[in-house]
């Protein structure tokens, strides 16, 4: 199945971005958003070298005659089925459609989608532009023949895609990072590490190695014999609350978001939350010409 026209629904901070990717890559991309607001504010941030090979648009028209539609709309259910039934009878059939839900059900949204063997998941990190993975997920109908075209267009715009067989929550990256979040966030409670040695510990062993070697190569170069023994002792001990952890609760209940309200486990007043975010760019930068500069 060749994918040329790609129409991208939801301008935000992901589907302006997605945009940006395709165009780049000589697709022809509709960016489309339900309020006028939503397009000028990523024409304003999208390069001004791929800006003018963009239609932007708030015209359900955009869904006529392309072979992709990626949904970036607000992580809503409710919306996104609506979404779903709304543009329906205007796609037509052979064109693939993808939704870059963070963790809502593939199978509940694929209900929604005539001829739902088309539709899968299409999950980009943020920011698109910077993080390789892309998730494919499938639903219990999607077709092999759409799933290997996602595949491929990932790898043919750069990306590193994984398929997820099983639509279950939080796909794969999600369910890893949410048993991170779970046992550093104990530690941190219990006093057994201050957040920035946390985050250390993360930077400079564990990370560092992750960006190299998945954790299966490092249990196999790590040898599993000595993994088994580890596990022995140390499984019993982790962290297993089905709670919302308690730091993220109380920060939460403070207003206390991160970034976008100057304070989480950091402080980001001033200018500091702007500095925070060039300094993740430019090592993401590097850490990606050094990895990946032949383009393998
Ligand atoms: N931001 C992230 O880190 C991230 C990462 C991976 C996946 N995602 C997922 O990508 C999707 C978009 O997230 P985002 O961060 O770009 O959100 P965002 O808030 O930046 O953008 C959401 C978009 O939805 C549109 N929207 C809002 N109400 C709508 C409505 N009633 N009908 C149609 N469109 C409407 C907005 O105009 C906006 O363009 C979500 O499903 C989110 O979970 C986000």
């Amino acid at each position: 199945m060749a994918v040329k026209k790609i129409t991208i629904a939801g301008a935000g901070t992901m589907g302006h971005a997605m945009a940006e990717i395709f165009a780049r890559k000589g697709y022809q991309v509709v960016l489309w958003n339900h309020r006028e607001e939503g397009l000028n504010r990523a024409r304003v941030l999208i390069s001004s070298d791929v800006s003018g090979l963009i239609e932007y648009t708030v015209s359900d028209e955009a869904f006529r005659e392309r072979d992709l539609i990626v949904e970036c709309i607000a992580e809503n259910l409710p919306l996104k089925l609506s979404f779903y039934s709304r543009i329906s009878d205007l796609v037509s059939d052979n064109c693939i459609i993808a939704t870059n839900t963070s963790g809502l059900s593939i199978n509940k949204m694929a209900a929604a989608v005539r001829n739902p063997e088309r539709f899968l998941g299409m999950h980009w990190w943020n920011p698109p532009t910077l993080i390789p993975l892309i998730e494919i997920i499938r639903n219990e109908h999607t077709r092999d023949d759409v799933v290997k075209t996602v595949y491929d267009l990932s790898l043919a715009i750069g990306k590193k895609p994984a398929v997820i067989k099983k639509d279950v929550p939080g796909f794969a990256g999600n369910r890893i990072q949410l048993a991170v979040i779970r046992e550093v966030l104990a530690m941190v409670r219990d006093g057994v590490v201050t957040p920035e040695d946390a985050d250390a510990v993360i930077k400079y062993g564990l990370g560092f190695r992750w960006a190299c070697i998945g954790q299966l190569e490092s249990l196999d170069l790590g040898g599993i014999d000595t993994f088994y023994r580890i596990s022995e002792y140390l499984m019993p001990d982790l962290e297993t609350s089905p709670e919302i952890p308690e730091l993220i609760r109380e920060k939460y209940e403070k207003n206390e978001f991160g970034i976008k309200t100057g304070k989480g486990f950091y402080d980001y007043s001033g200018e500091k939350g702007r500095e925070a975010v060039a300094a993740r760019d430019r090592k993401l930068k590097a850490v990606m010409k050094a990895l990946y500069e032949d383009g393998q």
